[in-house]
C-alpha cells in the first residue's frame, strides 16, 4: 500500500536534505477543464487548491522558498476572456488566501511586468506583498506577467546604465552583478523544477536561473497536483546526483 504523505515525508526527512528552492511551472488547466467538457476558466479556478496543496505542503517540508509560475507574458496573448478570467481569479486568491498566508509565516512576493495588471489586480498583490513582507517561514515568489527574457534584458539596461553613468566598470560584471539585477535578486537558484501537464519545455521560465536545477516533469494536470505528488518530486529529487559538470568520487 502506497505511503500516506506524512509517512512520505518522514522518509524525506531521515533521508536527507529538502531542496532549499523548488520552482513549478504550474501546467495543464486549459487540459484538466477540457477533460470535464468544460471551459478553460474552470480549470484554472480548480487550479487555485492545488496551489494551496504545495504551498502547506512546502511549508511542511521545510523549503525556504517556493516559486510559482502562474501567468506568462506570452499568456497575454491568449484570447480577451480568458484573461479577464485570471486576472479576477488572483484577486480573488488573494482576498480569499491573505490571511492563511500571513498566519502561516508565508512571505509573498510578486514578480514580473506588474505594469501591465489591471489596477484591481495590482493593489490586491500590493497589499498582500506589503502584509507579509515580515515573514519568514516560506518565501512564496509568484511570477505574474513574467518572461525570463524580458527579465535579462531589464538587467542588461540596468547595467547598462551603471555603465554609462561611470558607476559600474564594464570589466567588473561578474554573475553576480547580473544576478542582483534580477527580479530574484535575493534569492538562492532553484535547486528542483517542477513542469506539471508532461510538456517538456521551460516555456521562458527562470532562464538564468535554472542552469544547475534538476528537472522533473509529471503528467498529472495542475489541478490534480498535490502534497503526494509535491513529496514525490522531493523523494525523486534526493535520488539525484548533482554533479555541476562536475566527475563523482
Ligand atoms: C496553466 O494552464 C495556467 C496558465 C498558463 C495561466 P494552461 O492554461 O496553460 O492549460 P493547458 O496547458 O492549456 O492545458
Ligand atoms: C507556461 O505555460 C506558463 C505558465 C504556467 C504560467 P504555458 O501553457 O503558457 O506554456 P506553453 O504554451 O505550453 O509553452
Ligand atoms: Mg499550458
Amino acid at each position: 500500500m502506497r505511503a500516506n504523505p506524512q509517512d512520505t515525508l518522514a522518509r524525506i526527512r531521515e533521508r536527507g536534505a529538502v531542496p532549499r528552492h523548488v520552482a513549478i511551472i504550474m501546467d495543464g488547466n486549459g487540459r484538466w477543464a477540457r477533460g470535464r467538457l468544460m471551459p478553460r476558466a474552470f480549470g484554472h479556478r480548480s487550479g487555485m487548491s492545488a496551489v494551496r496543496e504545495v504551498i502547506e505542503g512546502a511549508v511542511e517540508a521545510g523549503i525556504g522558498y517556493l516559486s510559482l509560475f502562474a501567468f506568462s507574458r506570452e499568456n497575454w496573448e491568449r484570447p480577451a476572456s480568458e484573461v479577464e478570467a485570471l486576472m479576477d481569479l488572483l484577486v480573488e486568491y488573494v482576498g480569499r488566501e491573505a490571511d492563511e498566508l500571513a498566519e502561516k509565516g508565508v512571505q509573498v512576493r510578486v514578480l514580473g511586468d506588474l505594469a501591465r495588471l489591471t489596477p484591481a489586480a495590482a493593489a490586491a498583490v500590493r497589499e498582500v506583498v506589503q502584509r507579509t513582507a515580515p515573514n519568514a517561514r516560506l518565501v512564496l515568489n509568484l511570477f505574474i506577467s513574467y518572461g525570463a527574457r524580458d527579465e535579462i534584458v531589464r538587467a542588461a539596461r540596468a547595467l547598462a546604465r551603471e555603465a554609462a553613468s561611470g558607476a559600474l566598470d564594464p570589466e567588473a560584471i561578474t554573475e553576480e552583478t547580473v544576478s542582483a539585477r534580477l527580479y530574484t535578486a535575493d534569492c538562492p537558484d532553484p535547486d528542483l523544477l517542477i513542469r506539471t501537464s508532461g510538456e517538456q519545455r521551460i516555456s521562458n521560465f527562470l532562464l538564468w536561473q535554472l542552469a544547475y536545477a534538476e528537472l522533473f516533469i509529471t503528467p498529472v494536470l495542475w489541478p490534480d497536483f498535490t502534497r503526494k505528488e509535491l513529496y514525490g518530486a522531493l523523494e525523486e529529487f534526493q535520488k539525484r546526483d548533482r554533479r555541476y559538470g562536475r566527475v563523482t568520487a
